[in-house]
């Protein structure tokens, strides 16, 4: 199976935020990074619009052609959002105002998860969640009928960056053991957040990924070496 690469360009948006003009434009950078590879285009649209707007998801759907993933929260307003967007793919993840990043997977019990999901099938938008990687959210997300599942590989990222030998082992099982949980289902398995070249090389000796979500990494590593040469050398070890 080939794997493919989800870039996320919400940095980006953060980038030219900064300034509160339209430098770096959004459009610009997500036609480039699919010049170079990127299989589609990832984008949080927080509640608090803080990074993508959206207004800029409107553009981004209007006007490029690879799938857009539309990262959200379970909420009504972005259920409502979503629909009216038509995204290929949503993936709902957990949301806190003050956090930095997503910090950690959803929780699968809290009411609603199933309507949403339902709701957004409905309109032929796949879904996945985001979420932690142990086996009984596998089974939850199976449960609540979700497309897919993106394990939230921070722990694992983290792990290997500070060189947590016993961590990484412990963490990198978790992830092996949820493929392998996943196999049971027809539920897609991706894998996002922390990831960095080092990371993802490691997660490659799990088999049948079917995306990598990538951001930080590839905005901040493409200020030194370019989209081009990040994004292919991406391409070239998930494959
Ligand atoms: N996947 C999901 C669901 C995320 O929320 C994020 C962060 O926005 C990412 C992937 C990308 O994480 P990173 O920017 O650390 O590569």
């Amino acid at each position: 199976m080939k794997s493919k690469l989800g870039v996320n360009i919400d940095h980006v948006a953060t980038l030219r935020n900064a300034r509160g003009e339209n430098h770096p434009v959004l459009l610009k950078a997500a036609k480039e990074v699919i010049k170079y590879g990127a299989d589609s285009i990832t984008i949080h649209v927080r509640e608090d619009q803080r990074h993508v707007k959206k207004k800029d998801a409107i553009k981004l759907m209007q006007n490029i052609k690879k799938p857009i993933n539309l990262e959200m929260a379970p909420t009504i307003d972005m259920t409502n959002f979503a629909i009216k967007l038509s995204p290929k793919y949503v993936c709902i993840v957990p949301e806190k105002r003050q956090e930095i990043t997503t910090e950690g997977g959803l929780k699968l019990s809290q009411k609603n998860l199933k309507k949403i999901i339902k709701k957004l099938q409905k309109y032929k938008i796949e879904v996945s969640l985001f979420i932690n990687p142990n086996i009984k959210d596998i089974q939850n997300s199976h449960k609540l009928g979700a497309n897919a599942i993106e394990i939230h590989t921070g722990s694992f990222a983290n792990a290997l960056k500070k060189k947590n030998k016993k961590k990484i082992i412990i963490e990198f099982n978790k992830i092996r053991k949820c493929r392998l949980e996943c196999d049971k289902t027809k539920m897609k398995f991706n894998l996002g957040h922390g990831l960095d070249f080092q990371s993802t090389k490691y997660l490659k000796k799990i088999k049948n990924i079917n995306e990598y979500n990538i951001g930080h990494f590839i905005i901040g590593e493409s200020l030194f070496d370019g989209f081009s040469k990040v994004i292919k050398k991406f391409k070239r070890i998930i494959n």
